[in-house]
């Protein structure tokens, strides 16, 4: 099922840090289905829970957009094991749509978590995957990218936003 996904600004969850998932349930792999789905209908790369109002230590990225069966990554509580270098390229989210900013990101990220069997995987990404990885941690941390932009870039944004608020469209 295809769930809402909440924009920035509208609802806490999006603002906060999430819990720890303490066990894979039924109720949990349903939940990260209907993310998946969520995603690829968007389109986008990448989808972390509370951003569907869930406040729970989980994501879902898939660079291939879904065309390549085996692209698909679920993770359940990642943390960082490692992050190296820089990257600074444009980046958006599906909280925020129509808008997106150069943000800098780690250029190497492995991630480590559970598969929905409750088995550890550990993730190298490079690029674009360790931007993904970085970017769906930063929503389970209640941060979104426009948090990561300082002085105008950031109110520009913002006030666009509030803008588009005040005038219902957002
Ligand atoms: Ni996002």
């Amino acid at each position: 099922m295809i769930r809402p996904i909440v924009k920035y600004g509208k609802e806490d969850v999006l603002h906060q840090p999430s819990q720890r998932v303490d066990q894979i349930t039924p109720d949990l792999r349903h939940l990260v289905e209907d993310m998946v789905e969520t995603m690829y209908a968007a389109p986008g790369i990448g989808l972390a829970a509370p951003q569907v109002g869930v406040a729970l230590r989980i994501f879902v990225i898939d660079l291939s957009l879904g065309r390549d069966s085996s692209g698909l990554i679920a993770l359940v509580n990642p943390e960082f094991v490692e992050r190296q270098g820089m990257q600074l390229e444009e980046e958006g989210c599906l909280s925020v749509p129509g808008f997106n900013a150069t943000v800098a990101r780690p250029d190497l990220a492995v991630v480590r978590g559970l598969d929905l069997e409750g088995q550890e995987r550990t993730v190298e990404g490079k690029g674009l995957l360790a931007r993904a990885f970085q970017h769906e941690m930063d929503h389970l941390d209640g941060k979104v990218f426009v948090d990561r932009l300082r002085g105008i870039k950031r109110e520009l944004i913002v006030r666009k936003i509030h803008k588009l608020n005040r005038t219902g469209k957002w």
